[in-house]
């Protein structure tokens, strides 16, 4: 399984993840991204589908401060 959620701290955003992976990242009202999919509220504890791993990845890949986060296990902020 893979969760993901964004640093808001490091994120200037560039606006890469939601043009790469709008089903799972959006932006709040400072253009700053965080996670939208499901009700994850950014938090990193909503498995992301099987379908949508191409995009996370290269949301991932993509983001030039390494603001995105991914991992196998929920996060749990
Ligand atoms: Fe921010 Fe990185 Fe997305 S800088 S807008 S998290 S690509």
């Amino acid at each position: 399984a893979k969760y993901t959620w964004v640093e808001k701290d490091t994120c200037i955003a560039c606006g890469a993840c939601g043009a790469t992976a709008p089903d799972i990242y959006d932006y709040d009202d400072e253009g700053l991204a965080e996670v939208i999919f499901g009700d994850d509220g950014n938090t990193g504890t909503t498995e992301i589908p099987e379908d949508l791993y191409d995009d996370m990845q290269d949301a991932l890949d993509g983001c030039p401060t390494d603001s995105i986060k991914v991992g196998d296990e929920p996060f749990n902020k």
